[in-house]
């Protein structure tokens, strides 16, 4: 059978599905820049620059059960989810990375046809979930502060309305959706997902409500505070009910045993991953003030591990390719809804440093 044989068997719906415009990996610019990949700092992901709690490499280091398969039911895991969180563990599932756990979600109550709430600019992964599972998006803009527009919100809701997507600290705007307003869109009473990716860079959360409104689900992850993005590790927090189908629905070793092996040390040593999270915002802070003195980015305020920049001046995509070439990875937007933007993720003080230089030298070009 010819190649365009087969492709007419495939979903027509996903002939032009775009795919997610992923994160570079440094190795893919060997011998592209003059940069030597070891020395590329990368800002464009919203990584922990410290990696993983020391106790992690050491567990992963020692461990001799990769040849059997993890426990379906999560059951260690979940425990000790249990207790970082204070939720019960009948309401919580982990996932290979929280993004498995929105594509669960949206196979969950998304048939062809219905309607998934978005608020844009927002998470390009919703976007992405709610194509893959056939539903219709329904964009709500945020205002121009990027605050959701809860009046628009509550317009938007249709009958065939299965799900609100919101994400707090959103990403890429960095914008918290304060509680008030989290809760006047839980008062629809249609299923919520709460995304916290950033919960431990912010400490604001809805998890002490989740099972006392029966639609609010929260979504946490371990790739940012704890340095884990390469396991693909996350965790949700569910109605019982909802959590009971999404452990039934789940492939069922997807959390591998590393990462759950991971995922349990880095609680474990979550003093020490939180004094990571103290400087990387205290650096986040003082990396605001020095974007704000170029003269020509006009950072919005963050209290997450990145920050978003407006261009007063330049085109973002050629600021990036720049930065790129002197071996700075950083996220370019531009879009009707963020144009020329760049998102940079805090990296460590020596990188933040680097790259304030080469934003100055480029900024003198402009
Ligand atoms: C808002 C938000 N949700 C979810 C994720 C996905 O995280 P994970 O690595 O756990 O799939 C990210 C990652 O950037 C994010 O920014």
């Amino acid at each position: 059978m010819s190649e365009e044989g087969i492709e007419k068997f495939v979903r027509p719906d996903l002939k032009s599905f775009g795919g997610y415009a992923a994160s570079k990996a440094p190795e893919t610019l060997k011998g592209k820049i003059s940069v030597p990949v070891e020395k590329i700092i990368k800002l464009d992901a919203n990584e922990n620059p410290y990696g993983c709690s020391p106790k992690v490499k050491k567990a992963l280091a020692e461990y001799n059960g990769i040849h059997i398969y993890p426990d379906s039911w999560q059951q260690e895991l979940r425990r000790h989810l249990q207790d970082y969180t204070g939720v019960p563990m009948e309401h919580i599932v982990a996932s290979a990375g929280s993004d498995q756990l929105i594509d669960l979600l949206m196979r969950l109550f998304v048939s062809k046809g219905d309607e998934v709430i978005n608020c844009i600019p927002t998470f390009a992964m919703f976007q992405f979930f709610i194509n893959l599972a056939d539903g219709t998006t329904v964009n709500v803009q945020r205002d121009e502060n990027f605050m959701v527009d809860v009046k628009a919100l509550k317009k938007a809701i249709t009958p065939r309305t299965k799900l609100i997507l919101l994400a707090t600290p959103n990403n890429p705007t960095a914008t918290i959706m304060p509680r008030d307003d989290i809760l006047e869109v839980l008062d629809i009473g249609l299923p919520t997902l709460v995304d916290e990716a950033y919960y431990e860079f912010t400490g604001e959360t809805m998890a002490p409500l989740v099972g006392k409104y029966k639609n609010l689900m929260v979504l946490r992850t371990f790739s940012k505070w704890a340095g884990l993005a390469g396991l693909r590790i996350g965790y949700g927090m569910f109605p019982v009910e909802i959590a009971s189908y999404l452990l039934r629905i789940k492939e069922p070793y997807c959390v591998n045993v590393a990462a759950q092996l991971a995922a349990i040390e880095s609680v474990k040593d979550k003093d020490y991953l939180m004094e990571k999270v103290n400087i990387i915002s205290l650096e986040r802070d003082k990396m605001y003030a020095l974007l704000e003195q170029t003269g020509w980015l006009k950072p919005y305020p963050s209290k997450a591990n990145f920050i978003l920049c407006a261009l007063l001046k330049g085109k973002a995509k050629e600021i990036q390719q720049k930065l790129e070439e002197m071996g700075i990875l950083v996220r370019y937007f531009d879009t009707p809804l963020l144009k020329d933007s760049l998102r940079i993720s805090v990296g460590k003080p020596e990188e933040n440093k680097v790259l304030i230089q080469a934003l100055n030298k480029i900024g003198e070009a402009l």
